[in-house]
């Protein structure tokens, strides 16, 4: 009998240690991992009977955001209430980083103190991270839970890098607007600031400029019957012999912006010229051409004479009305001019280009770029924005304004290498952080191999140097192999997971085996979404 009772007991130990341990270990299962965390005891449950008070219009977005997620997965509406248990208050003398918050959470009350509109963003995608995944659910399922359960805790958060970006290619492969809504959607709740969008290639211009209508008429379309190549993979929604079309209107940018603005979400707009730019030439060949140009060249990407020509001045003209046109669809105060993998052999047939370098005592072609850059620096200055490039166009001597930024796409060494000269820099290093690679070497895996493959563990193992002049880091999403949603969202979860803790968390609270454990709840809060998603 004692015996029995002995055994009984180390069951239940047993038993009550199993259970216990997973969340003894894991004290919170936030992405990214917040600076300070500290777990107190008790917890908090809300209700149907919850509401909330604010002292500050700050805090409206992130209300809204819970609100709707309350509204669709608890089925109530939380309602604001001079007697409420969460307080949203504006408090620059505790918070001191832009984007930072403060999240206390109490048996009986909820505290959420920040300085702007992202750290209370920040703040409610914290505290929802933490209720279970029930909270994140997309579809309009019949049971409604009613209490969330909410340990308390002490949160002290801000981020890392000013710059988390994530870049998603419109191009090659078009996504819908309800697509990018909910890409954009995924990433606020990552705390991903930057949403880089590459919306003109070869393939592809996927932007309505009113001035130029034929840009959307005859270079948002490939396939037969039309002069846009195919990258070397056919495209979404259909095999290569079928005809593949998409734009974005003015008034849809438009929509996804203020979207992406409700969740402290910036859209960087990408007009990748002059390589990459065959759509936009086969639209506008008299004013984008030398007529006289004999030159033929293939890009990287294997695409024919794919490159504007910068000595003929219906080229600026031309841009001056598409900048104008960009700038006033998006706030934010940079666009992105591309500037990556001018080829070999262009304009060297180019009577027009010739005749340019005589002008101008130019010997290289590098020195050409450099004068294109410069020209649209100051066509940038003129609509009140400031310019991104990729990493080549740091060689080009262009005379461009001081706070030109620069995306170090090569590797981190190149990044550094411009931060050490003093030029503000964006680390997105191919070896970590291109998205359209594998996760592993495999006939099995979805994704590109002309680099190496892309691991969770290689995402987040990137640590990058500390420097004043490296504003943050971005992943870019390239979508030649990105045949539908499904292989979309497989090569960017969960390494985005991975970014976001490089782009947020400081260096020494990182660590591989903590994230590894979140992970597995992220990925769940990933699946009431309806995310596709690798497992590891
Ligand atoms: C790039 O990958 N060409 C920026």
């Amino acid at each position: 009998m004692k015996k029995n009772r002995q055994k009984h007991s180390q069951l239940t130990f047993f038993l009550l240690f199993s259970l216990l341990l997973p969340t003894m270990l894991l004290s919170h299962s936030i992405i990214p991992k917040p600076q300070h965390f500290q777990a107190r005891q008790g917890t908090f449950t809300l209700t149907q009977q919850t509401n909330y008070t604010s002292n500050t219009s700050y805090a409206n977005p992130a209300i809204s955001y819970l609100k709707n997620h309350l509204k669709r997965n608890a089925g109530y509406t939380l309602t604001q209430n001079k007697k409420a248990e969460i307080l949203f208050v504006y408090n620059p003398k505790k918070v001191k980083k832009s984007e930072g918050y403060h999240l206390n959470i109490q048996k009986k009350k909820i505290l959420i103190e920040a300085r702007d509109k992202a750290g209370f963003f920040y703040a409610v995608v914290s505290l929802m991270q933490m209720m279970d995944a029930e909270i994140w659910r997309e579809n309009n399922k019949k049971s409604k839970q009613k209490k969330w359960h909410i340990p308390a805790c002490d949160i002290q958060d801000y981020p890392r890098y000013q710059w988390r970006g994530l870049m998603l290619d419109s191009s090659r492969n078009f996504f819908s607007v309800s697509y990018v809504k909910k890409f954009v959607d995924r990433m606020a709740q990552h705390k991903l600031n930057r949403f880089h969008w590459h919306l003109t290639d070869d393939e592809g211009w996927r932007i309505e400029i009113n001035h130029y209508p034929l840009l959307t008429k005859v270079g948002a379309s490939r396939g037969p019957g039309t002069k846009l190549p195919f990258s070397t993979y056919p495209a979404m929604r259909g095999p290569k012999n079928k005809r593949q079309s998409g734009y974005y209107s003015q008034k849809e940018i438009r929509e996804i912006v203020t979207y992406a603005k409700a969740r402290s979400i910036e859209v960087l707009p990408e007009i990748d010229l002059p390589g990459h730019a065959k759509a936009a030439i086969v639209s506008y060949p008299k004013l984008l051409q030398d007529p006289n140009d004999k030159s033929s060249y293939r890009s990287v990407q294997k695409v024919h004479n794919n490159t504007i020509n910068p000595a003929g001045e219906s080229t600026y003209v031309f841009l001056d009305t598409v900048i104008k046109e960009v700038s006033t669809l998006f706030p934010f105060g940079y666009i992105h001019l591309g500037g990556d993998e001018v080829p070999k052999g262009a304009w060297q047939k180019s009577p027009a280009v010739t005749n340019l370098m005589k002008r101008k005592g130019f010997k290289t072609k590098k020195e050409i770029e450099g004068y294109f850059f410069s020209r649209l620096d100051r066509i940038l200055s003129k609509h009140h924005k400031k310019m991104i490039v990729w990493q080549e166009v740091a060689k080009n001597r262009a005379s461009v304004r001081r706070d030109t930024t620069y995306m170090a796409w090569k590797s981190p060494k190149a990044g550094y290498a411009m931060a050490q000269q003093r030029k503000s820099t964006i680390l997105a290093p191919v070896h970590y952080l291109y998205f359209d690679q594998q996760y592993v070497r495999s006939k099995k895996e979805p994704g590109h191999t002309w680099s190496t493959p892309v691991s969770t563990q290689k995402t987040y193992s990137f640590k990058p140097k500390a420097s004043r002049y490296i504003k943050g880091v971005e992943a870019c999403l390239w979508s030649e192999t990105l045949l539908n949603t499904h292989i979309a969202d497989y090569l960017a979860w969960p390494r985005t997971f991975a970014l976001s803790e490089v782009a947020w968390t400081e260096q020494k609270q990182r660590k591989w085996s903590d994230f590894q454990k979140r992970k597995k709840v992220g990925l769940k809060r990933l699946k009431m979404q309806g995310i596709h998603y690798r497992g590891r």
